[in-house]
């Protein structure tokens, strides 16, 4: 279907992948923050998604609730679990309770960190999950009660998630271009760099699916944009992207830079459920950091 007759409802509507959903050529897009929906009062929760259903139906609309919102400060949940909990667990069900309730389909966003980081080849979405931090046991445990709250929902898996709309490597490395001569960057982790442009394209229509009734066979998915890289390679893209000379990025290894939440060497997803259920494959990340810049240059370079 096409994205004309659907109705989102988007929790953590101001976040990178909220932000850019909200400019979809979607309808109906309601986009609350944390301050106007708070995932962890689950009465607030019932309604929103009992009014948000209400209001597609009256206007001839399909409802699809994405959940955007999740605790994401990876580093800060190894000393603040409960609060990562509260929100990625507790916050995740109640939502899905809601739309079991009031039979709104939900695509709820999950992560890489579910995963050790262990594997050589992509990690397909049943391999076995076994987080290694506070972040991706939270958003396990939120994937597994979702998936038990009785609604009609799919679990989409990204990765290496940029865009105009929030904090994030491409802006981070953006900002360290302007400030420093040279810098290092880590060589020795894998992954698919996602552009946000692209990601709510792939959930807008996984959400058409659901909104036809074509509800995908599989409860977990992987989007993320195609091929792979390492942090140090998507640095020197980034800078030639900015007309900067990528050789003043240099390569190091994980163990020179510590961090309170170990990172997955090896975050590739295979993206080969989403193609099986009829979803168009997101192109390759190298291109998507172009198309990036060129629609969200000046933000970009924030
Ligand atoms: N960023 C990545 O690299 C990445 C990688 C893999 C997977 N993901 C997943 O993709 C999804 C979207 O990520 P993102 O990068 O767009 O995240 P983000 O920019 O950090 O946005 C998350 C949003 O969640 C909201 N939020 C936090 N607590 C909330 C609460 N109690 N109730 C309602 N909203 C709340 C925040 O709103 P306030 O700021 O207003 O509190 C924030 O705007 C998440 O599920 C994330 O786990 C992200």
């Amino acid at each position: 279907m096409s994205a004309k007759r659907l109705a989102l409802l988007v929790p953590g509507g101001r976040g990178q992948l909220g932000r850019e959903l909200a400019r979809s050529a979607v309808p109906l897009v309601h986009a609350p923050g944390s301050g106007e929906l708070d995932l962890r009062d689950a009465a607030e929760v019932g309604d929103a998604v009992g009014s948000f259903a209400e209001t597609a139906l009256d206007n001839d609309l399909r409802p699809v609730v994405v959940n955007a919102a999740a605790y994401t400060a990876v580093d800060a949940a190894e000393s603040d679990a409960d609060a990562a909990r509260s929100i990625n667990v507790d916050g995740a069900a109640a939502l899905a309770r809601a739309c079991a309730a009031r039979r709104v389909p939900l695509v709820h966003m999950s992560t890489d960190y579910v995963f050790s980081g262990d594997a050589d080849v992509p990690y397909e979405p049943d391999d076995p999950a076994e987080p290694r931090t506070v972040y991706g046991r939270t958003k396990l445990d939120g994937e597994r009660a979702v998936l038990s709250a009785g609604a009609r929902a799919c679990v989409v898996r990204t990765a290496w998630v940029y865009g105009a709309g929030g904090q994030n490597f491409v802006r981070t490395m953006s900002r360290l271009e302007r400030e420093r001569d040279s810098l290092s960057v880590v060589d020795d982790q894998v992954g698919a760099p996602t552009w946000t442009g692209d990601l709510a394209a792939g959930v807008v229509q996984l959400a058409g699916s659901f909104a036809e009734r074509r509800d995908p066979q599989r409860p977990v998915l992987h989007c993320t944009n195609a091929g792979r890289t390492s942090w140090f390679s998507f640095a020197r893209a980034v800078f030639a992207e900015l007309g900067a000379d990528p050789e003043r990025v240099q390569p190091c290894s994980t163990e020179e830079f510590p961090r309170p939440a170990p990172r997955p060497a090896h975050s590739v997803l295979s993206g080969r459920a989403w193609a099986a259920a009829g979803l168009t494959p997101l192109r390759d990340w190298r291109s998507a950091l172009t198309a990036a810049f060129e629609t969200d240059g000046a933000a970009l370079r924030r």
